[in-house]
């Protein structure tokens, strides 16, 4: 059996009809920047996450970026994150000529460890920006209060995590901004780079809108620094044929974790969810200590897998002037030696997860 890794051809022959048609109405319009299509997502997706503003952007990126240019950060302010995640979570803060200030993650779930928190605040911290890693918000009830307490803002780094929930709320909806990405392989994709970013504060809103179009609030006066940062009208009305689609999608994609952890509970350390939470399932990702040659005897047996990520953010040559070493973040440094994602899609069938699970048992 040939398994693969996101499926984003069976994705698109599934939804061909839709997509092909609405990419055909934005061809036959021409309004290929800043269309109808846009608006149109926009108000999808605030209908979607409950959030009061959803601004799509050029990518999960630019979508931090602009959250911080809308908060105003500024050279030297701190902001703290955790190390093990994806480089765009601290290289923005970096970008903003901000410092990210790394925290370490809880084992089990690889979010930031709330309770370590504070220890980092200092009085140049601004903000705090959680990263939802696989798909599973970290937890925002700690983070918020502390936040509340010493004035500080909180970032939502949601790339991963489109449609995960938090008691009763989506992370798009929680924080003072939240934002995602729609790069194909997240659990929502488009077929090229895009974004959001999500607020229920209105200053934020505005400024964000007017940040992504280069800080104009009127064609060609500028009322900000901002960017070349929107959302292709194209990418906007693939989303469009997608989004419809999106809660079915991620049902499929608990049905697939539950299949995977029901099969390997017993063997492998599969990932933890908290109770009052669900997870996207951006990965389905295991722990291991023999990692290497469990990925070799998957290949073989036509099961790609990906390691999220081999080096923590702390150990990385771009990160060096932040003078950390080896051993200041124990457990993002274990987790990044064992941590193996499984091909996880929501076309992904029960006898392949059984496949999969059964050569990953032997
Ligand atoms: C945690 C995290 N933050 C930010 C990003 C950046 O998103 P994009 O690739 O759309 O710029 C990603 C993308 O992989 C991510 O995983």
């Amino acid at each position: 059996m040939n398994i693969d890794f996101a499926n984003l051809q069976l994705q698109y022959q599934k939804y061909k009809v839709d997509i092909d048609a609405n990419i055909k109405a934005v061809l036959n319009k021409s309004n290929y920047i800043m269309g109808e299509e846009v608006h149109e997502l926009e108000r999808a997706l605030e209908e979607f996450t409950g959030a009061k503003h959803a601004i799509t952007c050029s990518s999960g990126t630019d979508a931090l970026l602009l959250a911080m240019m809308a908060m105003d950060i500024q050279p030297d302010d701190e902001i703290i994150t955790t190390p093990f995640t994806f480089i765009a979570s601290a290289e923005t803060i970096a970008l903003m000529k901000a410092k990210p200030v790394f925290v370490d993650i809880e084992s089990d779930t690889f979010n930031i460890d709330a309770n370590l928190i504070e220890i980092a605040i200092t009085d140049k911290t601004k903000a705090i920006m959680p990263v939802s890693l696989y798909g599973q918000p970290a937890d925002i009830d700690i983070i918020q209060a502390i936040a509340d307490k010493h004035n500080l803002k909180v970032i939502i780094d949601g790339a991963q995590s489109f449609g995960s929930t938090y008691n009763d709320k989506t992370d798009s909806n929680l924080g003072d901004i939240s934002t995602t990405s729609f790069f194909p392989a997240k659990p929502l994709g488009c077929y090229g780079d895009g974004g959001a970013v999500f607020t229920n504060n209105d200053e934020y809103a505005k400024a964000i809108k007017m940040m992504r179009v280069h800080g104009q609030n009127k064609r060609y006066y500028h009322k900000y620094i901002g960017m070349g940062g929107r959302l292709d009208t194209i990418q906007a009305a693939i989303l469009l044929a997608k989004l419809p689609h999106y809660p079915q999608e991620l049902a499929n994609r608990q049905q697939v974790a539950q299949l995977y952890t029901d099969a390997l509970f017993d063997t492998l350390q599969t990932p933890v969810i908290r109770s009052n939470r669900s997870s996207a399932w951006a990965q389905y990702t295991i722990r291991v200590n023999n990692r290497d040659a469990l990925q070799a005897k998957l290949k073989d047996n036509g099961i790609p897998t990906a390691v999220h990520y081999p080096m923590p953010l702390h150990l990385q040559e771009c990160f060096q002037y932040l003078n950390c070493k080896q051993g200041d973040f124990p457990i993002s440094e274990k987790a990044s030696n064992e941590v193996t994602s499984l091909p996880m899609n929501s076309f992904l069938t029960e006898e392949e997860v059984q496949y999969i699970t059964k050569i990953l048992n032997i």
